[in-house]
């Protein structure tokens, strides 16, 4: 049999997916739901979540959720919806994440900002990720967390709120990895580099950076996004971070060489 014939038992799985109404979220969604399982498209814009859902290869396992996830009644809220729609949600990924402007650096950016980057990448993410976790523990099912983090949460990006933000979700992998296990279910992150998708405006002269030589696309994070949520594909891999940038985080004060072609 081969390997990557069934990633995913759509007949038990179900997933939920925060930022579904645009970019790598929504990438992920629409793979899920390109492999038959029945997806939550979670997102705070009901126009987004209506499009992505509208536009999935089949719309009918696409179920719309709108709500804002910096407020934790909403969280509250979405694990009562998903439980209603789906049952038991069995893979969980965490997108969303408030825009990010550079004017808001350290000197700049007010408290309102700040919370909010914090409430819906860490807040949201452990609150719904131990939801969901209790609730399959109850079940006694396996199941699988992917959190989007970012490079920068071990390098600077001159938006404190953000890195501290992505930082805080690197360390809550490793922690709900390490006390999950035992109960089979696997958590672990997604790295992007630079994905020209909404929450990253792309200057395209970055390229020049990335040893593969183009930006990202959110396209480019599905395949791994699935391989690591697959409980069949990824059994034994928790607690990790997978990278996925084209090489951007190669770049450092050395030129590549110059070869003779
Ligand atoms: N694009 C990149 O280059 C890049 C790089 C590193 C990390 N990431 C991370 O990947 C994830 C997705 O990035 P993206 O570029 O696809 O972002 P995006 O802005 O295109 O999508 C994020 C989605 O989250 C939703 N959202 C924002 N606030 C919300 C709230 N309060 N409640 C519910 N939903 C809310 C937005 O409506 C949007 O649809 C983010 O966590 C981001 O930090 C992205």
């Amino acid at each position: 049999m081969s390997l990557f014939s069934t990633p995913f038992d759509p007949a038990r799985d179900a997933a939920l997916v925060t930022g579904a109404g645009n970019g790598i979220g929504r990438a992920i969604a629409q793979a899920l739901v390109g492999e038959g399982v029945r997806t939550v498209f979670a997102d705070v814009s009901a126009e987004r979540v209506s499009a992505a859902t509208r536009t999935s290869t089949r719309p009918e396992l696409a179920v719309p959720w709108v709500g804002d996830l910096a407020k934790p009644e909403a969280c509250d809220a979405l694990l009562a919806a998903a439980d209603a729609a789906l049952g038991q949600v069995t893979h969980f990924v965490h997108s969303a994440s408030p825009p990010r402007r550079e004017a808001d650096h350290a000197l700049a950016v007010d408290r309102r900002t700040w919370q909010e980057m914090h409430a819906v990448n860490l807040d949201a993410g452990f609150h719904l990720a131990r939801g969901l976790a209790k609730r399959l523990i109850a079940a006694k099912r396996p199941g699988s967390c992917l959190f989007l983090t970012s490079l920068h949460a071990g390098t600077p990006r001159n938006l404190p709120h953000y890195s501290t933000a992505k930082a805080g979700m690197a360390m809550l992998v490793k922690e709900l990895a390490k006390t999950l296990g035992r109960h089979d279910i696997r958590v672990n992150a997604l790295v992007p580099g630079a994905i020209a998708a909404g929450g990253f405006v792309a200057d395209a002269s970055l390229a020049k950076h990335i040893p593969l030589g183009r930006l990202g696309e959110a396209k480019d994070l599905a395949p791994m996004a699935l391989t690591v949520l697959s409980n069949t594909l990824s059994a034994y891999v928790t607690g990790a971070a997978f990278v996925v940038d084209g090489g951007l985080s190669l770049t450092n004060w050395f030129e590549p060489p110059a070869l003779d072609e």
